[in-house]
């Protein structure tokens, strides 16, 4: 099957093309690289064999984004990764948000109905359950109002889609991931955040790597076991193989209804000293680190409940926590090779 994958030389997107590619499936990739590297595309290559095409512009250019489905009809599904995703950046600079990510998805739409392509899978996030009543969260928990523009682009961003479907032939597929992390094995491709790291992971492993003194874990005095948050942490790799299966399932027409929501996890949750011990378990580094107060807009506790995913789609995110920890430092270790 030929699938675009937008925002493919991304981190989740990135692995996604890997997968894709390893189950013989043709990739095309649109990245404007705002945030990411072309050189990606090398490291795509070196691990499947096999370089995906690949066009750069802006998807939320109406003309561009048109002209481009008119040339490429033949497309069968498409992954949209593509998006802004710094929750800080995103209270800052809304309007710069609701431009990039709504206006890029209501373009792919528009293609989409114009060219007769109707598979659509969003990359959606389990910020929409804000902090859940019940856990673990079902995909039927209440949608709690956004705590950032980024949270709010994405529960959006879901009812366009959902709108849409209701009127027209499109279907999609909304994965709703908890919190990705880790790197491919080969430690060719991984995460690559540009400047300080908002998110926890990049943080521990430039930590450990020398180039941040110290990280600093935001509130011990939460109504945990510990008192640090607990999230889901799942490897990327896992997370990426998820997307094989639901577009697969889409242009196989196995789905029940014309618009799915999926909770992507482990179904285990781990708080930050946890996830701390087992960095320093899995890599044998010490991690220099601090308690300070807690982050603004941070929830305490969230972990899926990952039956539905596991049933319906027949997918199982199999990496452990330690298998997760350790290949990210592998990357983090491979990118000072390449300095
Ligand atoms: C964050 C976003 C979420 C988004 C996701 C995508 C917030 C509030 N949420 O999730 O909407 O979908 O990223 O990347 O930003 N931590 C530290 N020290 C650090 C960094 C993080 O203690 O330097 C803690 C956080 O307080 C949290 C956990 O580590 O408890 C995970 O944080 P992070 O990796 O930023 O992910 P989320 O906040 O869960």
């Amino acid at each position: 099957m030929k699938i675009l994958v937008t925002g493919g030389t991304g981190y989740i997107g990135s692995h996604t093309a890997v997968e894709l590619q390893n189950s013989d499936h043709e990739v095309i990739i649109v990245d404007n690289l705002s945030n990411s590297d072309k050189n990606v595309l090398d490291g795509i290559e070196k691990i499947t064999g096999i370089r995906p095409e690949f066009e750069e512009f802006n998807l939320a250019d109406k003309k561009k984004t048109a002209d481009f489905f008119k040339r490429h009809s033949d497309i069968e599904g498409i992954i949209h990764f593509a998006a802004y995703k710094a929750v800080g950046e995103s209270v800052e600079k809304p309007l710069m948000y609701y431009r990039n990510n709504l206006f890029s998805l209501v373009n792919i739409l528009q293609g989409m109905k114009d060219n007769h392509i109707p598979n659509l899978v969003f990359s959606s996030s389990c910020t929409v359950y804000g902090q859940p009543d019940e856990l673990p969260v079902t995909e039927k928990a209440p949608i709690k109002k956004a705590e950032s523009p980024y949270g709010n682009t994405k529960q959006i961003s879901e009812e366009i889609i959902s709108d849409t479907i209701e009127s027209s032939e499109l279907k999609g597929i909304a994965l709703r991931y908890f919190n990705p992390i880790g790197a491919h094995e080969t430690a060719i491709i991984g995460e690559l955040p540009i400047g300080v790291p908002n998110n926890l992971m990049p943080f521990i492993t430039q930590t450990a790597a020398g180039i941040r003194e110290s990280l600093r874990v935001f509130g011990d005095d939460y109504n945990t076991p510990d008192g640090t948050a607990i999230r889901d942490y799942i490897h990327v790799v896992d997370l990426a193989k998820a997307h094989v299966v639901a577009v697969e399932r889409m242009v196989n027409q196995k789905m029940k209804k014309d618009f799915e929501v999926f909770n992507l996890g482990t179904g285990n949750g781990y708080s930050v000293l946890e996830v701390i011990k087992s960095f320093e378990r899995s890599t044998g580094e010490k991690l220099n680190y601090k308690i300070v107060g807690r982050r603004p807009g941070d929830v305490e506790q969230v972990w899926a409940d990952t039956q539905f995913a596991n049933e319906e789609l027949g997918w199982k995110a199999e990496k452990g926590i330690d298998e997760m920890t350790l290949s990210a430092w592998k990357w983090q270790q491979s990118l000072k090779e390449k300095d």
